[in-house]
């Protein structure tokens, strides 16, 4: 994820935009760059690489200036490169800009500045920006971003500087994060708290469709329509280690309330009138989709868990037979796969050795492999043929939550895609999928009012020594999921099973007070999931049910009934794994055990 920072005031801005961004590293990056107005032009040093690879530059040709912009960047369009790096400028370098998000109808701008002239030197989306700047130009930098931003859909925070006015900084927030530093005879941006902590703790906070004119003693903040807006600035209390954490205590918790923005991200630039549209993205022609006999979903850990909910979603939509596999088994069984096998690897990092192996395999035996990925130009995504992106943003507590959720978004449009393409939903039944998808954020929003509740029960069953998890259908594949985190963070020994395959061995363990976590969301077997749960009851067990907010039957049953807002069946996995989350979480917590690190495992499994 990208990292903003700006400054104006009466220090040299370079060591600060520098410190800046230092602090912004946790977002991960991979390359680096500022823009500093130096009295007479603006002058830019970017890099791929590390800040450290920057700072070596700078060392040998030092920007001065007391006004600039800074940037680390997390690729999104084009590969990481010194091109690609922001900040990014008009022709002469009139103006200088950096942005943390995405632009999506960048395209249609870049053909339209194309036509006007202007020459593109980068992939990517923020160039546009730039451009369409020194293109709408009217000798006012605030009324010129203004129009500029107008023409932008998508999320975004932007810095602006202007060669003609070197005594402003303007800042937009749409989407993306973006705070303004108030300090004494200088001012601030950033994407997070972090990077101006050293120098205030006074901070305004923008808010979307917002932007802010900084000067050196004073900033204003207007609506991108001009309305001024008036507010008090917000007086940071953190230390700088909660302060990277954005308040919360472990980044694993941050990251499970960062899943609202996580999947809006990854719908971005996804939906197009009221459909799923993913044709500027992947390659695949409808043809050679109608090619494709069976799809093969291969990963590892938690990634191969939202493959199991690819497969009922794919199979459904799809009607093409689907197999999810293990990488590490995959790639040393020989599996059965021709020319008309899709492959479709999932890996957060990219860089899982055993799912990296079953890529090559497969595309050795002649199949497409399609990659959904968090890490643009990881290995996985420069080795598939085609790759669809998580937008989560990096990911650094070991448990892996908000990569997951978006891999099941990624999922869910690349299904309904299909769908659409080859007829085999009605488009009707695509709509509904698609407005659902939508209030997806909303709902996961509301899913953590469970969170007091959540924290109760794992002080409950945090001295326990076993656990079961139980569902059936979509509810199994994500009672597999909670009980690897429960695994993984706590240290308890848990097991999932499919609720109806319980008696055939299972069942045994079960005795008296045993916690069994009971998913049993989807209506068509409802039923049956309460036949298996009073099974477990029977023999003792205390369960908690998990259920939409609209079933009163299950709490005649269960102990106890953790409630997720409404969604369509097909979605609720994006919901229930949340209340799992945040239980292993607690756990853990109440065990205490290192959350963001857990014994014995690392967040990127390069080695088989
Ligand atoms: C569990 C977890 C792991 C990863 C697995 C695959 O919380 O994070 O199970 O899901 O190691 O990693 P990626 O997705 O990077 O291939």
């Amino acid at each position: 994820m990208c990292g903003i920072v700006g400054y104006i005031g009466a220090k040299q801005a370079q060591q600060i935009l520098l410190e800046g961004l230092s602090k912004l590293e946790y977002r991960g990056y991979d390359s680096a760059g500022l823009a500093i107005y130096n009295g007479e032009v603006i002058q830019i040093e970017k890099t791929k690489g590390r800040l450290k690879d920057l700072a070596d530059r700078l060392s040998v040709s030092e920007l001065t200036g007391h006004i600039g912009i800074g940037h680390t960047r997390w690729a999104t369009h084009g590969k990481p490169s010194d091109q690609n790096a922001h900040p990014h400028t008009d022709p002469e370098t009139r103006f200088a800009v950096v942005h943390n998000g995405i632009i999506e109808n960048y395209m249609e701008l870049r053909e339209e500045l194309t036509a006007k002239g202007y020459h593109f030197v980068s992939e990517t989306d923020t160039e546009v920006i730039a451009k369409l700047l020194a293109d709408v130009d009217d000798g006012d930098l605030v009324s010129t971003v203004q129009k500029a931003v107008s023409h932008l859909t998508g999320a975004f925070a932007l810095g602006v500087i202007n060669q003609a006015e070197p005594d402003k900084l303007v800042a937009v927030r749409f989407a993306s994060p973006l705070v303004v530093g108030v300090g004494k005879g200088e001012n601030f941006i950033a994407s997070d708290i972090p990077a101006i902590l050293k120098y205030t703790r006074d901070v305004y906070v923008l808010e979307d469709g917002e932007m802010a004119v900084l000067t050196e003693d004073q900033v204003h903040l207007m609506k991108t329509d001009g309305t001024p807006v008036k507010r008090k600035t917000m007086r940071v209390t953190w230390d700088m280690e909660t302060a990277e954490k954005g308040g919360y205590d472990h980044f694993m918790l941050k990251e499970i309330h960062e899943q609202p923005q996580a999947i809006r991200d990854t719908l971005s630039g996804r939906l197009k009138d009221g459909l799923v549209d993913l044709s500027g993205e992947i390659s695949l022609l409808p043809q050679e989709i109608f090619q494709i006999d069976r799809i093969q979903i291969v990963a590892c850990g938690t990634a191969y868990h939202a493959g199991l909910i690819g497969k009922y979603v794919f199979e459904k939509f799809t009607r093409l037979p689907v197999e999810v596999e293990i990488a590490s088994e995959y790639r040393y069984r020989n599996p059965i796969i021709t020319d008309r096998t899709l492959v479709i690897v999932i890996s957060q990092s990219g860089e899982t050795a055993d799912t990296l192996a079953a890529l090559r395999e497969a595309q050795k035996s002649g199949a497409k492999v399609l990659a959904i990925t968090n890490v643009v130009g990881s290995s996985v995504a420069r080795e598939a043929n085609e790759v669809i992106t998580t937008w989560a943003g990096p990911e650094i507590a070991v448990a892996s939550t908000k990569a997951y959720t978006t891999q099941l978004i990624a999922l869910y449009l690349l299904a309904t895609y299909f769908a659409q393409v080859l007829g085999t939903k009605d488009e009707n039944e695509c709509r509904e999928v698609v407005k659902s998808l939508q209030q997806l954020p909303v709902q996961v929003e509301k899913t953590f009012d469970c969170e007091t509740e959540i924290k109760e029960l794992a002080s409950k069953i945090a001295d326990h020594e076993h656990l079961f998890y139980l569902g059936r259908g979509l509810d199994h594949a994500v009672a597999l999921e909670g009980s690897l985190k429960m695994k993984e963070l706590s240290y308890i020994h848990s097991e999932a099973y499919a609720a109806g395959e319980l008696k055939h061995g299972p069942l045994a363990l079960i005795e008296e007070g045993i916690p069994v976590i009971s998913l049993a969301t989807q209506e068509s077997i409802f039923e049956k999931m309460i036949s298996n749960i009073q099974e477990v009851k029977a023999r003792g067990a205390y369960v908690v049910g998990i259920a939409k907010e609209d079933n009163t039957e299950l709490q005649k049953t269960v102990d106890q009934v953790i409630y997720i807002p409404p969604i369509i069946d097909l979605l609720v996995p994006v919901l229930t794994v949340v209340p799992l989350q945040l239980l292993s979480y607690y756990t853990c917590l109440e065990r205490g055990f290192d959350v963001d690190k857990p014994r014995n495992l690392a967040k990127s499994v390069t080695v088989e």
